[in-house]
C-alpha cells in the first residue's frame, strides 16, 4: 500500500474507532456514552432526536445541558431521554463522565465546552462554525494536542451527494489545473433574514455570517481545491436590515407595524418554536423573533471576498441575504475546461421551477426526508470541444442536500467504511474555514489583505495534509 493511501485508510480508522460502535473481548457491543450541551433547535431535533431515532442502539444519552434550564427540561421530553439535566456544563462533565460531548451552542460558546470537554477527558463533535474568532480558535487547537483527544467538526455539506460528486470530478483532474473559483450564494428574503432576528445578528455571538454562514462555503472550498487559503481581501456592509430599518419593534409579536412589515413573522403560528423558545423566555430574555431593523444588529448583509490559495487558485465570492430565492452558483475556471454548478435557481432550466421560498429552509433543515426527488445538474465543459457535458446528480431536498444523514452513517455507524474524499473534518479544517471569515472581517475593519499566517501557527500549505 502506497504511504498516501495508508494515511488515508489509517485516517478513516481512526475516525471509526472514534465515533462508532465497537465490540468488548467477548463481542458485546458497548453503546457509546454521549452528553451534549446546547438543546437548541439543531441539538434537540438532529443531534438528539434524529440520532437516537437512526442509531438508538449504539448510543446512550448520559446527560443534557443548556444554560437555560426550561429548554434543557423541554428538550429531554421530545428527545423521550431519562439522563439527567444540568445547567453546569463542568457539573454535567464531572457527574456523568461522557465519553463524547456534543457541542451544539450558540457560535461564540463553543470554544468553551470543547476545550474543557478535552481537559475533561471527553472527545468531541462540534457544530460548525468551530468557534469565532482566532483567540478561541488557537485556544481549541492548543487543548486537542496538550490532551490527545479528537475534535470533530461536523461539516454537513460535505457529504451532500451533489457536493461529493463535484469533489469526484476536481479529483479526477477532468478539467486540468484549476486557477479560478467565482462562488455566489444567495440566501432568500425569509432564511436570510431569519439570521437578522436571532442571536446571529450579533457579531459577539455568531461572528458575522463570514463566520456562522461562510464556514460551510469556505470548508467546501478548502475541500474542494485541496489547498489551504492564504490571504483575504474583503468587503462588507449593512445597508438593507439593522439601523437601515424605517420602522422596528422589541420583536414581531409585540410590533406596532406587523400589518405593514413585509418581514413580519409570526411565531404564535410556529408551536415549535413556541415551546422551544417563547416558553422559556423568562429563564434568559432570549427573544426569537426579534426585529430584522433592530439598531443593536452589527453583522454585514452584503458581503464579497478574494481569496488567494496557496496552490495558486484565486476564489471570487460573494454572499447576499435579501435575494427572492436561496441558492447558489459556483464555476471552477481550469487549464482544460470549467465546471458549472448551481442549486436553488428557480429558472435555470427554461421552466420556473415553483418552490416555497418561505418554506424552503425548513425543507432543508427536515429529517427523515431521504429519498431523492428528481436531479439536479453539474456542466462540464471541456476547451474546443463543442459540446458539454451534463453530469446528473439525484437531488435531496431534505436535511441539507442529503448531508445530514450521510454524515450521521459516517460518525456513528462507520458507513461507508472507506473515505476515498476525506468527508471527515478535524479542527484543522474546522479553522482553516473560520480563518478565511474571520481575516474577511479583519480585512473590512482594517482595509487592507489579511494573511491567514497571522492568526494561528497553522502553515497554508499548497496541498492539505492528510490528517
Ligand atoms: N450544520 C448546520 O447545517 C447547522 C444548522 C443549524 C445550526 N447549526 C449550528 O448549531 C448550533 C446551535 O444552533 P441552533 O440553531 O440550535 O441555536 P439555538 O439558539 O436554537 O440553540 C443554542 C442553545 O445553546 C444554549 N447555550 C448558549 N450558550 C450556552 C452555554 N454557555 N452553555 C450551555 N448552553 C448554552 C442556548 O440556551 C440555546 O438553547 C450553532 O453553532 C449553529 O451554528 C448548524
Amino acid at each position: 500500500m502506497k504511504r498516501r493511501e495508508f494515511l488515508e485508510t489509517s485516517a478513516a480508522a481512526m475516525f471509526g474507532a472514534i465515533l462508532s460502535t465497537y465490540a468488548n473481548a467477548n463481542g458485546v457491543v458497548a453503546k457509546k456514552r454521549i452528553a451534549m450541551v446546547g438543546t437548541g433547535v439543531r441539538g434537540m431535533n438532529f443531534w438528539g432526536v434524529a440520532v437516537l431515532e437512526r442509531f438508538g442502539e449504539h448510543v446512550d444519552f448520559v446527560g443534557l445541558c443548556d444554560i437555560n434550564p426550561g429548554r434543557v427540561e423541554y428538550a429531554k421530553q421530545v428527545m423521550k431521554v431519562s439522563c439527567p439535566t444540568f445547567t453546569d456544563f463542568d457539573k454535567m462533565m464531572a457527574a456523568v463522565k461522557p465519553e463524547i460531548v456534543l457541542v451544539m451552542t450558540t457560535d461564540s460558546e463553543h470554544d468553551k465546552q470543547i476545550v474543557r470537554a478535552l481537559e475533561m477527558g471527553a472527545d468531541v463533535i462540534t457544530e460548525k462554525p468551530m468557534t469565532t474568532d482566532e483567540v478561541k480558535c488557537r485556544s481549541i487547537l492548543a487543548a486537542e494536542k496538550k490532551t490527545g483527544r479528537k475534535v470533530h467538526v461536523a461539516f454537513n455539506y460535505r457529504f451532500s451527494p451533489y457536493f461529493t460528486r463535484l469533489k469526484q470530478l476536481l479529483s479526477e483532474n477532468r478539467i486540468g489545473k484549476v486557477t479560478s473559483v467565482d462562488f455566489n450564494w444567495f440566501l432568500n428574503v425569509y432564511h436570510g433574514a431569519s439570521y437578522f432576528r436571532r442571536w446571529h445578528g450579533l457579531k459577539a455571538k455568531g461572528g458575522s455570517l463570514w463566520v456562522h454562514k461562510a464556514t460551510h462555503h469556505f470548508d467546501l472550498m478548502n475541500w474542494w481545491l485541496d489547498s489551504d487559503p492564504v490571504q483575504v481581501t474583503a468587503y462588507g456592509a449593512l445597508e438593507h436590515y439593522g439601523k437601515n430599518g424605517k420602522v422596528r419593534g422589541a420583536s414581531c409579536r409585540s410590533c406596532d407595524h406587523k400589518s405593514s412589515c413585509k418581514f413580519f413573522w409570526d411565531i404564535t403560528k410556529d408551536a415549535g418554536a413556541m415551546k422551544l423558545y417563547v416558553d422559556h423566555e423568562k429563564h434568559d430574555g432570549y427573544i426569537r423573533d426579534g426585529c430584522v431593523f433592530s439598531p443593536a444588529i452589527d453583522i454585514y448583509d452584503k458581503m464579497s471576498a478574494q481569496v488567494i490559495y496557496a496552490n495558486g487558485v484565486t476564489l471570487n465570492y460573494s454572499l447576499t441575504t435579501y435575494s427572492p430565492y436561496e441558492g447558489h452558483r459556483l464555476t471552477f475556471n481550469g487549464f482544460d475546461g470549467k465546471i458549472d454548478t448551481w442549486q436553488g435557481i428557480p429558472y435555470q432550466r427554461g421552466t420556473f421551477d415553483k418552490i416555497d421560498q418561505a418554506a424552503r429552509h425548513a425543507l432543508e433543515m427536515e429529517q427523515g426526508n431521504e429519498a431523492a426527488d428528481g436531479f439536479e445538474e453539474i456542466i462540464l465543459h471541456k476547451n474546443f470541444e463543442p459540446n458539454p457535458e451534463s453530469i446528473r446528480v439525484p437531488r435531496y431536498r431534505g436535511g441539507h442536500g442529503g448531508g445530514d444523514i450521510r454524515m450521521h452513517r459516517k460518525m456513528f455507524q462507520n458507513e461507508p467504511a472507506t473515505e476515498p474524499f476525506r468527508h471527515s473534518a478535524g479542527t484543522r479544517d474546522g479553522a482553516m474555514s473560520i480563518l478565511i471569515g474571520i481575516a474577511a472581517r479583519k480585512s473590512i475593519d482594517e482595509k487592507r489583505t489579511v494573511r491567514i499566517e497571522e492568526l494561528t501557527d497553522i502553515k497554508p500549505m499548497a496541498k492539505r495534509p492528510v490528517a
